[in-house]
């Protein structure tokens, strides 16, 4: 298959994955690229995440669907590493049918995919709630607490739904688990068992045509030619192994996980695409050595719309952090970038780029992943000119302003791996191909 936008021929299989802490417009990129993808795969996470689409003067938000499905010709597939809730799965395919888009034949789930029941967003809750001062702030959506029962090997998966009997047993034993959690530890009422059983039998008939073995899918089709993109959610900075632990999610967004979450070998896959926002957010606690606390950080905040997608919450902004996108980018493999949000930079007469950090006194370039360390570093910067124009009518790299074209290729130069796409609009068409 042809790279269309490129002109380069397509690999089997693409990861697409955040490099910072989320949030750096992995949904646009999606899907603007899902035309030249058969299938678009989502790997990990669960409805934690917030995927904005903008077309035909509409923006959507996807938790879970793939941001492939506003793409009449591709596929969507929901991988065996993502964490999902029935109930907002039903109401995102609703959603999605709402706006004229059929998903019968087009979104598959997997049949080992777990799920997150009402306990595990309860249970969310009540830890966040104990952690009292070193609170994470999770989205609330039940998302650790579901991955901790896959991993305790005690978890409900996509397929026990389909098994009424196999179902029960597993919800009784669940629930017995977490009703003496919530009894003895957390002093809070139990849950009722019988009316959870009875609400989640009735998904059997409703889910049944989405689920499929989608590991065994994905590989005959990729034996058959067909051309996958593996879309990360969340970012490399929030990844349970090599982020900002604990201040972290409960997967792996970097592009390991794109195996594991899918089912798809590295071998099959030969480009590795890293979003890049042009600056720094973060939502929820944490390290963020370039978070800027002054009218600068809320500028960026305000003129790039700086909200959660998923739960509302403002976003904390800062300069873009060239120690932390090493690291990431290398964490993941990333043979390309795309750069995002660079318009959100059109007014700034100056702007500043970290590239290494001071710590006790010293100058370092490597990312520390521990917090001890990573809370204690001050960045250094260097300054940019800024461009004071809008590049939104650019059709080429060469049509940018020169200030902005100096920016990019001073990231490009600084991170040792090219810029293909630039992002200057939410929108499909604000997209530069460089
Ligand atoms: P994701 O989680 O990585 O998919 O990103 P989100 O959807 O949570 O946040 C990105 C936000 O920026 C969304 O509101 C997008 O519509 C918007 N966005 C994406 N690319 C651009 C861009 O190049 N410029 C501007 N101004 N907004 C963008
Ligand atoms: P997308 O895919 C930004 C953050 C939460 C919190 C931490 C753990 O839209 O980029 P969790 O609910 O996952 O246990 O919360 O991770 N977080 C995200 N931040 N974008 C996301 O997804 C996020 N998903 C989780 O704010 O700090
Ligand atoms: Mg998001």
């Amino acid at each position: 298959m042809e790279d269309r936008k490129s002109g380069r021929p397509a690999a089997s299989a693409t990861v697409l994955v955040g490099t910072q802490f989320g949030d750096e417009g992995k949904g646009k990129l999606v899907d603007y690229l899902s035309d030249k993808y058969d299938i678009v795969v989502r790997y990990q996470g669960g409805a934690n995440a917030g995927h904005t689409i903008c077309f035909d003067n509409k923006t959507v938000v996807l938790h879970l669907i793939p941001s492939g499905i506003f793409n009449k010709d591709c596929i969507c597939v929901i991988g065996n590493g993502v964490v999902i809730d029935p109930n907002a799965l039903l109401e995102e395919i609703k959603k999605v049918e709402d706006l004229g888009y059929d998903v019968r034949g087009r979104l598959f789930i997997s049949h080992n995919a777990h799920l997150i029941m009402p306990y595990h967003k309860r249970l969310d809750s009540l830890s966040e709630t104990a952690l009292s001062d070193n609170k994470i702030g999770t989205t609330g959506r039940g998302i650790g607490p579901s991955y901790e029962d896959k991993f305790a090997r005690s978890g409900i998966r996509v397929v026990d739904l389909l098994n009424p009997q196999v179902l029960e047993e597993k919800l009784r034993e669940n629930i017995a688990a977490k009703n003496k959690l919530f009894k003895n530890i957390y002093d809070k009422e139990e849950l009722d068992v019988d009316a959870m059983v009875r609400e989640y039998a009735e998904f059997d008939k409703i889910i049944d045509p989405f689920v499929t073995n989608t590991q065994l899918y994905l590989n005959r089709q990729i034996k058959a030619g067909k051309t996958i993109l593996l879309e990360g959610a969340q970012g490399c900075l929030l990844d349970v192994d090599h982020g900002t632990y604990p201040f972290v999610t409960s997967s792996n967004p970097t592009s390991g996980g794109a195996c594991t979450g899918s089912g798809v070998a590295p071998n099959h896959i030969d480009k590795v695409i890293g979003v890049v926002k042009a600056y720094t957010t973060r939502v929820g606690n944490g390290d963020f050595p370039t978070e800027l606390n002054d009218e600068v950080g809320e500028a960026l905040g305000r003129i790039g719309h700086e909200f959660g997608a998923t739960t509302g919450r403002k976003r904390r902004c800062g300069w873009i952090d060239l120690v932390a996108l090493r690291y990431s980018l290398i964490i993941s493999g990333v043979t390309e970038v795309a750069l995002t949000k660079l318009d959100v930079l059109d007014t700034f007469e100056e702007i500043k780029v970290c590239t290494s950090y001071m710590l006790d006194g010293k100058e370092i370039h490597d990312f520390p992943t521990e917090h001890q360390t990573l809370s204690r570093v001050t960045p250094v910067y260097k300054t940019l000119k800024g461009w004071m124009a809008s590049n939104s009518g650019a059709k080429s790299f060469a049509e940018m302003h020169e200030n902005a074209r100096n920016y990019v290729t001073f990231l490009e130069e600084a991170l040792d791996v090219p810029v293909t796409f630039i992002s200057v609009g939410p929108g499909r068409d604000e997209t530069v191909f460089k």
